[in-house]
């Protein structure tokens, strides 16, 4: 797969990533390093690191091996806080890391965001590299120069943008991944198919089961979203198409955390998608085959859950306090045609309630 290099970072894909993570090593010769994990990574990724490393220049394994620290943290998004932030800090001040130093972050998202806002702030910030071993963290988290924590139960709210000198895209990782995690991941794929173009789209309903995403639909799915963050880096504008699905699966994903139907992340952003195409289709006219289609297409990958009016009103509570709408109003990114997004469309909470009838039926 062809690498995707950029003036701030470069993205490699299999064993080159690797080469040029050494080189990157040799070039800036970095005091110390610290690999960054989860307890599910530090078991199944972290062996394929080494391993894979060393084996792309065995010369350097002595030298390199000195100078590499491990850190490992709790799997799981409530570790995402400043208290395991504050932890972090104290260990690499404990190993004498110096503006010269490099964290490689070893995970899914979690731990890109987490490890990058640390390397963002400490010492007023040293390089970091993205290894992401979820496919949500390859093909959304660990690119685009966000990083950041939780605090409370506000999701990312204290973070930077900073980005990842290089970000390695290894599909054996993959391999130890939950169908469900898999899943997830793929929420963020069909949503960027449908931002991008109908060609795109096409290639993602291709997929039957997880055994059919391979590398070029993940890197179909990278380039949709660097295209997006170029031309609005910060979020003041377009880069918004990035939340279409979002603005519902996020309170969807709220109101069912901490409760016995908790779902993950990507899965409430599959049915966003879906009720986010409904109301696509009465706002702006999206074509009402191609939301069926979407509809038919997501429920292969996606349970369905049961939502009372009771639990209806609470989601649009809940979409009243979403920190990305400035207005009383929930503001919606919304598609006039597969690949042409719109932002900032008003929905009123009656339209919400006929879109989740639309889902149920
Ligand atoms: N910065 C951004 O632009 C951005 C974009 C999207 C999401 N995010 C963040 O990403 C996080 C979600 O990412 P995620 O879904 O990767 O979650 P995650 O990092 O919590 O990983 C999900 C689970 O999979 C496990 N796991 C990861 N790789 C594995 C592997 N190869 N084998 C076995 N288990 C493995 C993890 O330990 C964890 O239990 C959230 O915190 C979200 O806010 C950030």
């Amino acid at each position: 797969m062809e690498s995707i290099i950029k003036p701030n970072y470069s993205i490699f894909f299999g064993n080159t990533g690797y080469v040029k993570l050494l080189e990157l090593i040799t070039k800036n010769n970095y005091d110390k390093i610290l690999i960054l994990s989860d307890s599910n990574t530090v078991k199944h990724c972290l062996p394929i690191l080494k391993d894979r490393l060393f084996s792309a220049d065995s010369k350097s394994k002595g030298e390199i091996e000195n100078k590499i620290f491990s850190y490992t943290v709790n799997s799981g998004e409530q570790t995402k806080n400043l208290n395991e932030l504050k932890k972090i800090c104290e260990f690499l001040i404990s190993k004498g890391f110096k503006r010269n130093s490099l964290i490689i972050n070893l995970g899914g998202g979690m731990v890109s965001d987490l490890g990058g806002f640390v390397s963002s702030i400490y010492m007023r910030g040293i390089d970091f590299v993205n290894i992401p071993t979820s496919l949500l963290g390859m093909v959304d988290a660990s690119i685009g120069g966000k990083t950041g924590i939780d605090l409370n139960d506000l999701k990312n709210i204290i973070g930077s943008f900073e980005f990842a000198k290089i970000i390695i895209i290894d599909l054996k990782f993959l391999l130890t991944l939950s169908v469900r995690q898999i899943n997830s991941g793929f929420a963020e794929m069909i949503k960027h198919s449908l931002i991008d173009s109908n060609e795109h789209w096409n290639k993602i309903r291709n997929v039957n089961c997880s055994k059919d995403i391979d590398s070029d639909l993940i890197y179909n799915s990278i380039m949709t979203k660097i295209k997006i963050i170029e031309n609005d880096p910060k979020e003041s504008s377009t880069r918004k198409f990035l939340n279409f699905g979002h603005t519902i699966g996020h309170a969807i994903e709220s109101f069912l955390m901490n409760s016995d139907r908790e779902i993950l992340h990507g899965e409430a952003i599959l049915i966003g998608i879906i009720l986010e195409s409904y109301l696509s289709q009465k706002l702006l006219n999206f074509d009402t085959k191609l939301t069926s289609n979407v509809k038919n297409y997501i429920q292969k990958f996606s349970e369905q859950i049961n939502f009372s009016a009771e639990d209806i009103t609470h989601i649009i509570e809940l979409l009243k306090y979403d920190k990305k709408n400035k207005s009383e109003e929930p503001l919606f990114v919304l598609l006039n045609e597969i690949g042409k997004p719109s932002y900032d469309i008003k929905v009123s909470y009656e339209e919400i309630i006929e879109a989740f009838k639309f889902y149920a039926a």
